[in-house]
């Protein structure tokens, strides 16, 4: 039986999860069995989510909670997005000292080497923002959950900047993983029975070696699986995708396209780097070669500056697009973000009233 147990829970996107799926890959290598009980655990890790207030409120109270009991000696290790951002770290030094450990995404494969640090300095150990583990450290594979679904992360960060979100600072600049590398991930995967592939990054279509190129050569790995993908962004995703996605089988008509806003004015101060034409062309596009295309998107509502013109704008683009299904949000406002400073001028009644809104529109496009 393994001496050493050790626990993981992961807030957040799918991103967040292959990186636990990661972690936990790491930690089995080191000999950790896994307890479903953070009170049994002699090492907890959270994968946090810092994208809106709510993800990060989530962490707190979850930390909240681990101040009491658990094992003597246990260590507390949060990783993920919230210590990236200045604002969050300060709160978990100053009102979690509980935690032990915060360290960067990028860095789960030197897991080994900080918990060893941690044990032999006997203090706090915070890694600094961006932290990479050295190109020579060799990760063991990622320990999955069960089939029939399976993530394969192809690239990491973002280069955007888009002026309401934490991702850019959180997840630091764009880095892509070799097609080599990636495919003889997806063989494996698909002769372990793996039949839901989902290719990960916060950024497919800007992926550094072609992204419509990756998905062709996957496809033609044998076997019976699919290919899905998340997140495209609506600037960098062209005809060539589109293309793909008809041609070949194995690429679902799966696309998840955040639009954000249906007013150009909004889109603008979110610095999309699209307007809402560019954004009806693009799902033309799509659905002229993928017609039986599922289409989903993330909507975010109370932006600052957002007027009633600006809400009906976004009302009338659900009409227009009629997506398969939509994720919402109320703008959050991220400290250190462009869009923080902001002044905001809608009450949170209204926001509120806007949401509701918003999601009786989609509701009843979706049963129409
Ligand atoms: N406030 C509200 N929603 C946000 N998102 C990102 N940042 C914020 C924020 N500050 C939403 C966007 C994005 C999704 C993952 O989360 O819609 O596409
Ligand atoms: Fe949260 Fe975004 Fe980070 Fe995913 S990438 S964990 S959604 S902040």
């Amino acid at each position: 039986m393994a001496d050493k147990s050790a626990y993981v829970e992961v807030f957040g996107c799918l991103q967040n999860e292959a990186d636990g799926e990661a972690l936990r890959g790491v930690l089995r290598g080191m000999g950790y069995a896994f307890t479903p009980a953070a009170a049994d655990a002699d090492l907890v890790v959270l994968v946090s989510c810092a994208v809106r207030e709510k993800a990060e409120q989530r962490l707190y109270g979850r930390l909240g909670s681990l101040a009491r009991g658990g094992k003597p000696g246990r260590v507390v290790a949060v990783c993920g997005c919230a210590p990236q951002l200045p604002a969050a770290r300060d709160t978990i030094r100053r009102s979690y000292p509980h935690v032990n450990l915060l360290f960067a995404p990028g860095e789960i494969a030197s897991l080994p080497a900080l918990l060893s640090a941690l044990t032999a300095s006997g203090e706090r150990l915070f890694t600094p923002i961006g932290a990479q583990a050295p190109p020579e450290t060799a990760a063991p594979p990622p320990l999955r959950a069960a089939g029939p679904k399976a993530n394969v992360s192809v690239m990491t960060g973002c280069n955007n900047a888009c002026s309401y979100c934490v991702v850019p600072r959180a997840r630091g600049p764009e880095r892509s993983r070799s097609p080599e590398r990636i495919e003889e991930e997806v063989r494996a995967l698909v002769a372990d029975g793996y039949t839901e592939i989902w290719l990960l990054g916060q950024n497919v279509c800007s992926y550094a070696f072609g992204f419509p190129a990756l998905l062709r050569r996957l496809a033609a790995i044998d076997g019976r699986f699919a290919l899905r993908f998340m997140t495209s962004h609506p600037k960098d995703t062209g005809e060539e995708l589109f293309r793909v996605m008809a041609s070949c089988e194995k690429v679902a008509p799966f696309l998840h396209l955040p639009v954000q806003s249906g007013s150009d004015n909004m889109l603008r101060a979110m610095n999309r780097g699209y307007t809402r034409e560019e954004y009806l062309g693009t799902v033309r596009l799509a659905r002229a070669h993928v017609p039986a295309l599922n289409l989903t998107s993330d909507i975010i509502v109370g932006f600052p500056g957002e007027s009633e013109e600006d809400f009906c704008a976004t009302l009338s683009l659900l009409e227009e697009v009629r997506f398969n299904h939509l994720f919402t949000f109320l703008y959050s406002p991220r400290s250190g973000t462009p869009a923080a400073a902001l002044p905001c001028g809608l009450s949170a009644a209204e926001k509120k009233g806007r949401f509701a809104r918003l999601l009786d529109a989609q509701k009843r496009l979706e049963s129409a």
